[in-house]
């Protein structure tokens, strides 16, 4: 895409914006040396390699190679375009942005989203207005109440009321002139079989569903009695992204990280509940089965250890089995804690109050260790019984891939049921042939590729292209070495077009020091390109080089010596008439001329 916001304000909101703060809003960083680290959003991982360097405003993970600067972090963070990134950070920073320069349909494409987000707000004040009227705001105030409420609470979660009637929103967004279109997408009416809309939500209580910028991203909404169904959410939205959004997570994130906890709970009022009680490091699922990325945003910038607090026994078994590979591949701790029948969170912490609570969650135990205990509940201790259980655990055990923590939970599973462990690890290994029959067994698949290019030429190209990247970070470090790559014309023998690309860039764009790095970015559009950047820079590896002209030489007589290799193989191809290999080396030799 096109940059076509001017030069000087975006120098300015790289100048105001501050890496280390956007992303710490998004990732735990620790402080370590100039730097901060903290686990890559981008790849899952269980030591951090995602390092932020403040002095040189850049992010680079070791782990996956992802790397840039503030905007390309908020593009790929978040999955929006350069210039929503842009504009949110100028938002962000009071940084006015001339309009004008945008075409029409790029204001569109931007600010769709934006106007989502505005558009809820606006429907966020309404519900609320509806809940303080004399009328119908009455009786859910009261009902509100009679479940222990107080007001400083429904401020907080902005909570509302959607009244009775088929078109009190549709009438409101009629009056603020929003296009059909556009509330349609906020997905809260609906189109009429024949012509124009209703309400989605009527005589609820209403929810916002923050997100972690605190932008309003859905609503759900709850009937005042039993009637069906008893909760309502917003669908999907070019904004809501259903397996992305934990209820109150813009609450808990706080609170979350000073105790190094969060507990997850299943319904709004739940959190309410928790939150009034000072138990503010909670988010809620929402009726949806907790997915990978809730776990990894979770553990990344919330928390290493969640507690899962459940109704039952059933739905605890039930999201446990479910969730306990992603838990356990996440690196994060996750403990189930059942409350007594009868109960929700809601209900027992209004009846027996946070220590109680708190007391509960004490007792918590691990996921492996639940599943364990209420599968030798349900099967008893017969010798039936402990087949059945070892039978239950082989899928959960069989997820786990760390092979450690498998092995522990093996060893713990052997002494509970006093069953010899390796008969259990042949019953899980039995699982394993099972599980590995049914996919595509790509380790067994015949190598049948004919004789090509050796093995020995994919290491020298691999090797030239490592040599090619200390060159290019020795030219983002040692400005004074550019002269000399211009005289001999180093670029001419690179291989790889990324790194020639951004040598060429830094010829024209020299520096001189960590200030100048930004303004590189800023003739830098492709993302991918930015990660290589960033990763040249901030990689230490590359930091020794002695002898920038040595290298360079050794570079220059290594591919002179290679060019000379390919014309002799070319040769001895066309005498053997191995008109394959020709044919590839010649096309070797092609793709170096074009390089050129
Ligand atoms: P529950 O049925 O346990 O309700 O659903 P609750 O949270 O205890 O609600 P109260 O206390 O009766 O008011 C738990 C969560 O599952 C989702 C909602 O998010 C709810 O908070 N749910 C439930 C739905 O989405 N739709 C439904 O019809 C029911
Ligand atoms: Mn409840």
């Amino acid at each position: 895409m096109a940059i076509y916001i001017p030069e000087d304000k975006l120098a300015e909101i790289r100048n105001t914006a501050n890496i280390t703060d956007i992303i710490s809003e998004r990732v735990v960083l620790k402080k370590a040396g100039k730097d901060h680290v903290g686990l890559c959003p981008f790849h899952s991982e269980k030591t951090p390699s995602f390092t932020v360097s403040a002095v040189k405003q850049i992010y680079h993970c070791f782990g996956c190679g992802a790397g840039g600067d503030v905007f390309s972090f908020l593009m790929k963070y978040d999955g929006i375009g350069f210039s929503e990134a842009v504009q949110s950070l100028a938002r962000r920073y009071g940084i006015d942005l001339p309009e004008r320069n945008m075409s029409a349909s790029q204001r569109k494409v931007a600010s769709q989203r934006q106007q989502l987000f505005d558009l809820n707000k606006q429907v966020m004040s309404y519900f609320i207005s509806q809940l303080s009227g004399r009328s119908s705001g009455q009786k859910v105030r009261a009902y509100l109440e009679k479940r222990g409420f107080h007001q400083e609470i429904i401020t907080q979660f902005g909570v509302g009321f959607a009244p009775d009637g088929w078109d009190n929103l549709v009438r409101f967004f009629r009056k603020l002139n929003v296009s059909q279109a556009l509330a349609e997408k906020t997905g809260l009416v609906v189109p009429r079989k024949n012509t124009g809309l209703y309400d989605r939500f009527r005589n609820r209580v209403m929810f916002p569903i923050f997100d972690v910028s605190n932008q309003i991203i859905g609503f759900g909404g709850r009937v005042l009695d039993d009637s069906k169904p008893k909760y309502l959410n917003s669908p999907e939205t070019p904004i809501y992204n259903k397996s992305r959004s934990l209820y109150g997570a813009h609450a808990a994130k706080n609170k979350s990280r000073e105790t190094g906890s969060v507990y997850i709970v299943e319904g709004y009022f739940d959190l309410l509940a928790l939150h009034q009680h000072g138990i503010t490091n909670t988010v809620a699922t929402l009726g949806t089965s907790l997915t990978a990325e809730h776990i990894s945003a979770l553990r990344r910038g919330f928390a290493q250890k969640a507690f899962l607090v459940f109704d039952s026994d059933e739905a605890g078994l039930k999201a446990a089995r479910r969730s306990i590979s992603l838990f356990m591949n996440a690196a994060m701790d996750a403990a189930v804690i059942v409350l007594p029948k009868g109960y929700d969170p809601d209900s027992f912490i209004f009846e027996f109050g946070r220590e109680a609570f708190e007391k509960a969650s004490e007792t918590a135990i691990g996921m492996v260790e639940f599943l364990i205990e209420s599968s030798i509940q349900s099967n008893g201790l017969s010798m039936e019984g402990k087949v059945r259980v070892i039978s239950d655990l082989q899928q959960p055990l069989l997820e786990i891939k760390d092979s450690v923590a498998r092995s522990i939970y093996i060893k713990y599973l052997a002494e509970r049921l006093s069953v010899n462990e390796t008969a259990i690890i042949e019953k899980i290994k039995s699982g394993e042939k099972r599980f590995k029959q049914a996919q595509p067994n790509n380790w067994l698949k015949h190598n049948d590729d004919k004789q090509s290019l050796s093995e020995n030429d994919l290491l020298i190209e691999s090797e030239m292209i490592r040599v090619e990247k200390q060159i290019v970070s020795m030219m983002l470090k040692s400005p004074e070495i550019l002269p000399e790559i211009k005289k001999r014309r180093v670029l001419d023998y690179f291989s790889d077009k990324r790194l020639i690309e951004i040598a060429k860039i830094v010829l024209k764009h020299p520096i001189y020091g960590d200030e100048d790095l930004p303004g590189l970015m800023n003739h830098i559009e492709s993302t991918d390109h930015k990660n290589m950047i960033a990763s040249l820079v901030i990689d230490d590896e590359c930091r020794d080089l002695n002898n920038c002209e040595q290298l360079l030489s050794q570079f220059i007589n290594g591919i002179e010596r290679r060019q000379s290799s390919l014309l002799s193989q070319i040769k001895s191809a066309q005498e053997s008439n191995n008109d394959e290999l020709l044919f590839e080396l010649l096309r070797k030799k092609q793709e170096q001329l074009i390089n050129r």
